[in-house]
């Protein structure tokens, strides 16, 4: 089963879209990789919206548990696509994504152990730096590679 399919958020949700997807800024023109972009952003705007309504801590645990899963396999997904296109830098992606999903968990864990009702402002902040730093700056260069 297609877990990002059913996580559709509803029209509520998107009114209150923390994470646009902005074609010009985040399109790489690598159809596979925009696509899971786009899902990431999905989970993450999910997430927000749930933060934001104060939505029970499980159904927050749940769509968090969703995104780091998604996240590892978007990671691998990237990590088999450059090595198929010979991208020279791989091995510094590579560590940047271990990098990224070391914080993530830290940041998923310290919510966890919390009573906090939503995850901290800092982790929406993060997750917005990712999109915008590691997206439209580090992903493009493999981008950029595929069209030589
Ligand atoms: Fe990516
Ligand atoms: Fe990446």
């Amino acid at each position: 089963m297609n877990t990002v399919a059913k996580l559709t958020p509803t029209k509520h949700e998107q009114d209150e879209a923390f994470f646009k997807w902005d074609s010009g800024r985040l399109g790489l023109g690598v159809e596979a990789m925009d696509a899971e972009h786009q899902k990431l952003i999905q989970l993450m705007n999910q997430l927000y919206s749930l933060a934001e309504s104060k939505a029970p801590r499980g159904r927050v645990e749940m769509v968090l548990d969703q995104l780091a899963s998604y996240t590892v396999k978007h990671f691998e997904a990237e990590e088999r696509y450059m090595k198929s296109i010979g991208f020279p830098e791989l091995i510094t992606h590579q560590q940047i994504h271990k990098s990224l999903l070391e914080k993530f968990t830290a940041h998923a864990k310290a919510f966890k152990e919390s009573k906090d009702p939503a995850p901290s402002s800092e982790f929406f902040t993060f997750l917005k730096i990712w999109l915008q730093a590691h997206i439209a700056g580090v992903d493009r260069k493999y981008a950029q590679h595929s069209k030589k």
